[in-house]
C-alpha cells in the first residue's frame, strides 16, 4: 500500500485544502470526520494524522476531541487551529479563550529550530525567519503539555508554532493549507515527508494503474455501461475503465439536442473512432425539444431533462444484454464524509439534480472509479490517459445544457442563434488566451427583443447576454474582467456572424448574489 496520511476533520471550512495540498506534494490523504469508529480510523492504515481546524471552542462541554487511538498508535500528528488546541487540551496543556482574536494574515517568527524544520525545507521556515501566515482564531494555548516547546510566534499568539520532536507531535495556531500562508504547503510537505517520511510516489501514473487493477477486480467478466455527456469527469471515467476491460464496456451517450456547438460529433468522433470504445449513440433532440415546448420555468425544464434523460438512457442500455454495472465519474468531493456544525435545512436554489435517480432506477451496481480523486486530479488524469486539452481543461457545463441558457421558452430556432454566438465568444476567448483564466464562459439568449439599425435598416432581433467568471468551486464566482476592446470586438463578430442577434451585453454580477447561470 502507497504512503497514506489521514486528516481528521473538525468541521473547518478549509479541511478539503489540506487533502488537495497533501496530494499535490505526491502523497495520498483521505479525510474522515473526527469521530469516526476507530477501528475505520485504524484500518485506514495512515502513516501520520493531521487534526483539521473547526469552528468549536475546547473550553466549552462535549466539543470533539481527537480519539484515543491518535495519541495511542504512536503515529506523527499535525494539529492544525483546533487540531492544535485540542492536542494541547488532551495531552495536559490548557487553553484560554483570548482577548486578542486573530483572524486574517499574521507574520510568524521562528524562534527555534526543531525537526519538522529540518528536512527539505526553505529559509523561511529555519529560526530566525519571519513568515506571512493566515490565522483564524479565538482560543489560544496558554500552558503547553509536558514535551512540548514554543518554535514559532506571532504577536496574537505566542504559541503559534509547537513541537514535541521525541512524540513526532506538532500544533500550528494558523493554516497552512491555504494560499495566504505564503509557504504553507511547503510546512505540511515538511510533515508528510520530513517528519513522516511519505515517499511521495502518489502520482497519475501510480493511480492509473491501481484504478485498472481494482475495476478488474470489482466487475471481473460482468458487462458496464458507461454515460458520457461530453464532460471531463464521464470522458475520463470511460477511458480508464475501457482501458481496464476493454470491450465489457459499452458507452451511451445520450445527446439531448441542448450541447454546445460542434460537441455532439466530438464525442462520437474522440470515443466510438479514436478510442474504438462501443458506442450507441442517442439523437435523442427530438425528443427533448418536444417535451419542453411551452416550458418556461427553470426548475420544471431541469425536472423535465433529467426525467427523459434517465428514460432514454434506461431505454438504450436495457438493449444491452447481460450488463451488470453501470460507471459514474462521481468524485471525492461528493463523497467526503465532512462535519457540519451548521444545522437545519438549506434551502434549495436550484434542483441540480441530471441523472440523479439512475442507479436506484436500473438495480445495476455502481463503478466509480474516480470517487477518490479531486476534480484537477481527474484532468490529470486525463492527461496520463491522452485525451486531448480540449477535452480535459474544458469549463463545467451544466446537466441541462444551453436548456437554461435560454430564459423563457426554448426553441429550436433560439437554440441555433445561442449555439453560434457562444461558439464566437469561446472562439475570441481561446484566441486571446484567457480561456484557462476563466472558470466558465457562455453566451445567455435573452428572451426580448430589441431594435437596431445594420446599414440602412431597422432590425428587430435577440438580445444576448455574455457571462464569464473566476471561481474555485462554483460556489461563490467573480465576474472576470475583460478589457473593454475585447467586449468590443466579441459584440461586433457576434451581430455581424450571428443572424438573430442585434444587441450584446455583459453581465458583471457576482455570486453571491448572483447565481453563475442565468436559470
Ligand atoms: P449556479 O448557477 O447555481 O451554478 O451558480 C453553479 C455551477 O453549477 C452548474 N449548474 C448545473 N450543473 N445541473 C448541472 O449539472 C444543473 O442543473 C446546473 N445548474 C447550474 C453551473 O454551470 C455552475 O458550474
Amino acid at each position: 500500500m502507497t504512503d497514506r496520511i489521514l486528516i481528521l476533520d473538525f468541521g473547518s471550512q478549509v479541511t478539503q485544502l489540506i487533502a488537495r495540498r497533501v496530494r499535490e506534494s505526491g502523497v495520498y490523504c483521505e479525510i474522515l470526520p473526527f469521530n469516526t469508529d476507530p477501528e475505520r480510523i485504524k484500518n485506514f492504515g495512515a502513516k501520520g494524522i493531521i487534526l483539521s481546524g473547526g469552528p468549536a471552542s475546547v473550553l466549552e462541554i462535549d466539543t470533539p476531541r481527537a480519539p484515543d487511538y491518535v495519541f495511542d498508535s504512536g503515529l506523527p500528528v499535525l494539529g492544525i487551529c483546533y487540531g492544535q488546541q485540542t492536542m494541547c487540551a488532551q495531552l495536559g496543556g490548557r487553553v484560554e479563550r483570548s482577548d486578542h482574536r486573530e483572524f486574517g494574515r499574521a507574520q510568524v517568527e521562528i524562534s527555534e529550530s526543531c525537526a519538522l524544520f529540518d528536512g527539505d525545507v526553505s529559509e523561511t521556515w529555519k529560526a530566525g525567519a519571519r513568515e506571512q501566515v493566515w490565522m483564524s482564531h479565538g482560543d489560544r494555548v496558554i500552558e503547553l503539555p509536558p514535551g512540548f516547546r514554543v518554535v514559532g510566534k506571532s504577536g496574537g499568539a505566542p504559541f503559534a508554532i509547537i513541537a514535541d520532536d521525541e512524540r513526532r507531535y506538532y500544533g500550528t495556531m494558523f493554516h497552512p493549507e491555504v494560499v495566504h500562508t505564503s509557504s504553507g504547503a511547503e510546512l505540511l510537505k515538511a510533515f508528510t515527508h520530513g517528519v513522516v517520511g511519505c515517499g511521495g510516489s502518489w502520482t497519475m501514473a501510480a493511480f492509473r494503474a491501481q484504478a485498472v487493477q481494482a475495476i478488474r477486480d470489482q466487475v471481473g467478466g460482468a458487462k458496464v455501461i458507461c454515460g458520457l455527456s461530453g464532460g471531463v469527469d464521464s470522458s475520463v471515467a470511460a477511458v480508464l475503465i475501457h482501458e481496464a476491460i476493454g470491450d465489457q464496456l459499452t458507452c451511451v451517450f445520450v445527446d439531448h439536442g441542448l450541447l454546445r456547438k460542434g460537441e455532439a460529433d466530438e464525442v462520437v468522433d474522440l470515443f466510438r473512432d479514436h478510442y474504438n470504445i462501443p458506442l450507441i449513440h442517442k439523437d435523442a433532440s427530438e425528443m427533448f425539444i418536444g417535451a419542453l415546448e411551452g416550458v418556461s420555468d427553470p426548475e420544471v425544464k431541469r425536472k423535465t431533462i433529467g426525467g427523459l434523460f434517465i428514460d432514454v438512457f434506461d431505454g438504450e442500455a436495457s438493449r444491452i444484454k447481460g450488463v451488470e454495472f453501470l460507471a459514474q465519474g462521481t468524485l471525492y468531493p461528493d463523497v467526503i464524509e465532512s462535519v457540519s456544525f451548521i444545522g437545519g435545512p438549506s434551502v434549495t436554489i436550484k434542483s441540480h439534480h441530471n441523472v440523479g435517480g439512475l442507479p436506484e432506477r436500473m438495480k445495476l451496481k455502481l463503478v466509480e472509479p474516480l470517487r477518490e480523486l479531486f476534480k484537477d486530479e481527474v484532468r490529470d488524469l486525463g492527461r496520463e490517459l491522452g485525451l486531448p486539452e480540449s477535452l480535459v481543461g474544458r469549463h463545467p457545463f451544466p446537466g441541462p445544457g444551453l436548456a437554461i441558457r435560454i430564459p423563457g421558452e426554448i426553441t429550436r430556432d433560439k437554440l441555433e442563434i445561442l449555439r453560434n454566438a457562444d461558439a464566437v465568444y469561446l472562439d475570441e476567448i481561446r484566441k486571446s488566451g484567457l480561456y484557462d483564466e476563466i472558470w466558465q464562459a457562455f453566451a445567455v439568449l435573452l428572451p426580448v427583443r430589441t431594435v437596431g439599425v445594420m446599414g440602412d435598416a431597422r432590425t428587430y432581433d435577440h438580445a444576448c447576454a455574455l457571462r464569464a467568471v473566476t471561481s474555485t468551486d462554483g460556489m461563490t464566482a467573480d465576474y472576470y474582467p475583460f478589457p473593454h476592446d475585447f467586449l468590443g470586438r466579441v459584440a461586433t463578430r457576434i451581430i455581424n456572424e450571428v443572424r438573430g442577434i442585434n444587441r450584446v451585453t455583459y453581465d458583471i454580477t457576482s455570486k453571491p448574489p448572483g447565481t453563475i447561470e442565468w436559470e
